[in-house]
This record gives structure tokens, C-alpha cells and sequence, in this order.
């Protein structure tokens, strides 16, 4: 542990102007400095630091205080890192032992950081470097988002990076393991040759791995971007490229925005977008969404606006709702991508065009049921209705249907009122076999016995009942489920709660085979009402049980206690105005995360 002594020590030996620099831009006002406030979002600045005093204070927001905080606010760190990180830069000793959680990489990301500094180095330093230059400037990539991407080019050679990384005295055995290097019979090679690189990090800042993207067209073979394939640091599925960088914007602005590509998050930064990430030419997964769910609650899909793009938001939508975030999207007029439309229009186009054409989901996919259809064709025509008559359906607001059909209409050159009969005829025939939402949930709840809309969405939360009917005919299998789901059963109704312990902890404590009388008798008048009232409408469908199902119904219960818990720890997040507690609490649900939902992160 270190003295209180010691923590001063590091304090009254950090040059805050030097700390808070490389994360605000401050200019000198009198004895202080002064810049715009890291901690929320604001036009003139607020936030003061004192050289003099070791404190940093934004008079708006009240967020600062000494270096140690400040690192901690800034980088998402505990006080302890904080310490260490700052004790470690000025050489300050501080007693105890002190060890990160987990297993120690730092050997792994110093090799990875010697990695990137030698692309970086032959980049802004040789011949070929210019070339590279040249093609990063002619894509409208600034000196200093090159240099805050810590971009850099993977030379021509065959082996140079293996040859640096050697002359360290790493081992080969390492250096395959990071993806670095490959291995033939002539020995070993560099996997990055002759491309510009980007280094990817985790959420920590530490480079994981690399995209390297060609830039010559000398070989018309070769992918337009190689990527490190999984190791034991990099995994794809739940690395954001940017995160590391942007998160602390994220919680300013209260928003993420998801990109297609990493040219898309640098054009994105450099036009005054801080807070984008994107993952590594993968669909996002439910996994990168939870990552980002710790920072904030709402995610803004701004993916290429061609067909690809268009299908791959799609399933985006889907995930960041399964994570229970809200989501806007997008679109760039003509297929475009943030990059080119930057490019191509300049930055304060794309910022105020960005801002003003952010659509909810249905106002999304109404836009783009239309793109790239020929209207002339009825058959054409014909499913572009239903499509959208598919999604008006789901509408709770009669207005807002009118509206919709209203610009329909317009859009398809029709008359308003032959588009309500045919609204009309088709909400009398919709498919009964067709869930009311196509999400994760639906489909799961989505019973072969109960095939009418509206029932379904009356059904959906009885997975009690029926994990009741599967149950109820053995002992063992009932004290077995009771084993797993009793940790959850407040995501029972009460009464539901009450004839599940009825079952368990009464009738099958003295009875050894279920009788059904016999269990009723043992029920009180309304449970039993609720009991026969249920038996007869889910009946039929118990034989469709299985371990499979079971499985699946307690990860929906265990999913859905989970939520109840982290409601309770978002009204303490919404109403705390302590930052630490806040912090705390965003990290508590990302560990219930990990407790009720294990088998996610498997994906
Ligand atoms: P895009 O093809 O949309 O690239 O791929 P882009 O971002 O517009 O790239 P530029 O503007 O041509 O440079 C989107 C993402 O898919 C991955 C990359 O991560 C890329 O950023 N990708 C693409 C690959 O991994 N390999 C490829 O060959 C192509
Ligand atoms: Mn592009």
C-alpha cells in the first residue's frame, strides 16, 4: 500500500499543464491554463488548470481535481493504476507490491508497441514513407490524424520487422504468436509488407494488432486490407477499433457512433466526430455491444450507404437492441461512405449533414426500402409495400401510421386512399405464422401452438408456465431446475413465483409423483384459478420440451433477472452525481454481464 506521504509525492511531482495536454488544448490565461472541457461538451472553455496548485477544475461541468483523479477520470482507470501510472513516469517509489489483474502482457505490448513504431519511423522517415504519404494525403488524411492514429507503412523487405524485433533479442516463438510473423521453409517472414498500417487497440490503449491497407497497385491480386488474424491478444469479435480514444468523448456526448471502416472512423475524427468506433471488417456482435453499452446507451449506425452497408445495419439494429440499446442510423446519400463523403463534400458538410439526418430505425428502413428499385415495375412496387405495411403493423401510433402511408403514397405516385385499402386488406391477412418482432426474443417465444399474432405477444412472457409444465411431472427434474432458476424467479409475477414454490418446496417435499388434484388441493383458491386457467391454454405444447429448450429458457430468465438487477443500478447511475459511484456501477453491470450471461461471450 502507499503512504499517504508517497501519494503526495507523486502528486507535487506531475506537471499538470503536461498531463492534461495530449487530452485538451490549452492556452495560457493569466497564471492558469485554460481549454475546453474533456468532461462534457461545451463551446467556450471552462476548464483551468493550475501548474502552480497540481489541479485541474472545469468551473461549468465541476469535473477535475488532482493528477491522479484527472488520469483516472480521463483514462477509466481505478485510483491504483492512476498511481502507478503517474508514480512510474516520475520516478517516485511507492511501497507494496503492486500487480495489474490478469495475466502480465506487458512483454507482448512492448513487442507490439516496437512493432508499430518501427511502421510509424518508416513511414515519416524513408523514401517509400513519401509515397505513402502522398497516397494518405491525396485521401484527405491530416499530419495529425496521422499522427493520433499512429499510422504508419510496413516496408517492402521481406523480413525487416522479424530482423528489428530480433536485434531486441524477442523470441520467434512470440513473435508468431502476436501475428506478426510467419514461418517457411526459408525461415521466417513478415505477415505486414509494403502496406500502410493502422495499429488496432483494446480498450486500454495497449496495440493488439494491425490493419495494413495497399496502397500501390503493383499486384491487383492482393486484399485491399490485411488484418491480424485471432491471437491470443486480438480477437476479432470484440475489439472496436478507436474505442480506446473515443471513449472518454462517448460519455461526453452521450452517443457512439459505429462505422463500416477505420478510414470511415478517421475521416469521421478528423471532420470533429471523436466518439466513432468500427470493428474489423466483422459484423458487430452482441459482445462489442455490451463493451459499448458501459459507456453509453445509445449507438448511431453510420454504415456505407450501399446494399452491403445497408444489410449489415440491419443486423446492427438487432444487436444493439438485444443489448437493450437504442439505436439511430444514418444514411449517406448515393451509397457513400463517411470517408468519401467527406472527401468529397468537406468537413462541415458532413457535420451538419450528419446531425440533421439522424433517422429512428423505421424511419430508416422506410428510406431504404425505396433505394435502387425501379418504381415502374408493380411486382416491385407491390413488395415494397408489404414490406413497409410489415413495418407500419408494429406501429404503436395511428398518427404516425397515417404519416408514413401519407408519404407513401407520395413516393409510389399513388392515391392516399387506395393505399389505406390496401393497408387495411393487409393487416385482415397478415401471415399468422410471422412473429411480431423478428428479434432474438420473438423468435424464441414465437410457440408452434400459438400462431396468432396477438396471442404470441400475450404468450411471451409465460416461459414461467411452461418451464412449470415440464417440470411439474418428476421430482428430480423440478428440485434440478429449482437448483438453477431460483437465483432468478423475480422475473416471475408474483403468483407465478408462488405456485412454482408451491411445487417445489411443498408438494414435492412430501409427495414423491405428481398427481394433479393432489397438487391443486395444496393451492390456494386464486392460484388455482391462475394454475387451471393457464393448463388449459398451454396445452398441447409441453411435448415440445426439451433439455435444448430448457437450456434456452434459463438463459432467458437469467438474462432477464439480469436486467431487472441493472435497472436497479441505472437509477443509481442516472441519480449519482459522483463520478467514481458512476464508474463503479458501469462496471458492476458489465460483471453481472459476464455472471448471467456466461455462454455470450463464447461467440
Ligand atoms: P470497405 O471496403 O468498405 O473499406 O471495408 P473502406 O473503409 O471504404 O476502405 P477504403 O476507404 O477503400 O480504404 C470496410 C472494412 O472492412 C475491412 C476493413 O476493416 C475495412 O475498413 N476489410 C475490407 C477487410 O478486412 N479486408 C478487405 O479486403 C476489405
Ligand atoms: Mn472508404
Amino acid at each position: 500500500m502507499a503512504t499517504s506521504e508517497e501519494i503526495e509525492n507523486v502528486i507535487q511531482t506531475t506537471d499538470m499543464v503536461d498531463l492534461v495536454s495530449p487530452f485538451v488544448k490549452l492556452v495560457k490565461s493569466g497564471k492558469n491554463y485554460k481549454g475546453l472541457c474533456p468532461f462534457h461538451d461545451e463551446k467556450t472553455p471552462s476548464f483551468t488548470v493550475s501548474q502552480e496548485k497540481h489541479l485541474a477544475h472545469c468551473f461549468s461541468c465541476g469535473k477535475g481535481g488532482n493528477p491522479i483523479q484527472f488520469l483516472m477520470d480521463i483514462k477509466q482507470i481505478s485510483f491504483v493504476e492512476a498511481l502507478h501510472e503517474l508514480a512510474e513516469k516520475n520516478g517516485v517509489a511507492i511501497s507494496g507490491a503492486y500487480k495489474k489483474s490478469g495475466p502480465d502482457y506487458s512483454k507482448y505490448y512492448e513487442m507490439m508497441d516496437v512493432a508499430s513504431k518501427f511502421f510509424q519511423q518508416n513511414l515519416n522517415m524513408t523514401k517509400s514513407g513519401k509515397e505513402a504519404k502522398a497516397y494518405l494525403a491525396q485521401r484527405g488524411i491530416s499530419e495529425e490524424m496521422i499522427h493520433t492514429f499512429e499510422i504508419g507503412l510496413a516496408p517492402a523487405g521481406y523480413d525487416l520487422l522479424y530482423k528489428v524485433l530480433k536485434e531486441s533479442n524477442y523470441l520467434e516463438l512470440d513473435m508468431l504468436d502476436l501475428g506478426l510473423i510467419s514461418k517457411n521453409d526459408k525461415g521466417y517472414y513478415d505477415l505486414f509488407t509494403r502496406r500502410i498500417t493502422f495499429p488496432i487497440k483494446d480498450e486500454q490503449g495497449h496495440t493488439i494488432g494491425f490493419s495494413a491497407r495497399i496502397f500501390d497497385n503493383k499486384d491487383p491480386n492482393q486484399p485491399k486490407y490485411v488484418n491480424t488474424k485471432d491471437t491470443f491478444l486480438y480477437h476479432k469479435g470484440n475489439v472496436l477499433y478507436h474505442l480506446d480514444l473515443a471513449k472518454s468523448e462517448i460519455l461526453k456526448k452521450k452517443r457512439v457512433i459505429l462505422h463500416e471502416g477505420q478510414m470511415d472512423v478517421i475521416a469521421a475524427t478528423q471532420a470533429g466526430f471523436k466518439e466513432t468506433i468500427c470493428t474489423m471488417g466483422t459484423a458487430l456482435t452482441l459482445d462489442q455491444a455490451y463493451i459499448l453499452k458501459k459507456y453509453t446507451n445509445h449507438a448511431i449506425i453510420c454504415y456505407d450507404g450501399d446494399k452491403a452497408g445497408i444489410k449489415a445495419s440491419k443486423k446492427a439494429i438487432q444487436i444493439f437492441k438485444q443489448a437493450g440499446m437504442q439505436v439511430h442510423l444514418v444514411l449517406l446519400p448515393n451509397g457513400m461512405d463517411p470517408d468519401e463523403f467527406v472527401l468529397k463534400n468537406g468537413k462541415e458538410a458532413y457535420l451538419t449533414f450528419f446531425d440533421h439526418h439522424i433517422l429512428d430505425e423505421v424511419e430508416y428502413l422506410f428510406e431504404t426500402s425505396f433505394l435502387n428499385q425501379n418504381l415502374e415495375d408493380y411486382v416491385t412496387v407491390e413488395t415494397i409495400k408489404k414490406d413497409i405495411f410489415q413495418l407500419l403493423i408494429k406501429l404503436p401510433s395511428q398518427t404516425i401510421k397515417n404519416r408514413y402511408l401519407e408519404k407513401l403514397a407520395n413516393k409510389l405516385n399513388t392515391k392516399l386512399s387506395l393505399l389505406e385499402m390496401d393497408y387495411n386488406s393487409y393487416c385482415t391477412t397478415i401471415p399468422k405464422t410471422k412473429p411480431v418482432e423478428e428479434s432474438f426474443e420473438d423468435d424464441f417465444y414465437n410457440f408452434p401452438s400459438l400462431n396468432e399474432t396477438t396471442k404470441i405477444k400475450k404468450e411471451k412472457k409465460n416461459y414461467e408456465l411452461r418451464l412449470f409444465l415440464y417440470a411439474r411431472n418428476s421430482r428430480q427434474r423440478a428440485l434440478d431446475i429449482d437448483k438453477k432458476i431460483c437465483e432468478c424467479m423475480d422475473v416471475f409475477e408474483p403468483i407465478h413465483q408462488d405456485i412454482w414454490s408451491a411445487l417445489v418446496d411443498i408438494y414435492y417435499n412430501k409427495y414423491e409423483t405428481f398427481d394433479d388434484s393432489l397438487f391443486c388441493s395444496i393451492l390456494t383458491e386464486q392460484q388455482k384459478e391462475v394454475y387451471l386457467e393457464n393448463l388449459e391454454r398451454l396445452r398441447g405444447a409441453i411435448e415440445v420440451y426439451n433439455d435444448e429448450d430448457l437450456a434456452l429458457i434459463i438463459e432467458k430468465m437469467r438474462a432477464e433477472h439480469m436486467k431487472l438487477v441493472n435497472k436497479g443500478i441505472d437509477d443509481v447511475i442516472l441519480k449519482t452525481d459522483d463520478y467514481q459511484l458512476k464508474l463503479k456501477k458501469i462496471e458492476e453491470k458489465f460483471e453481472n454481464k459476464k455472471k448471467y450471461m456466461p455462454n455470450r461471450r463464447k461467440q
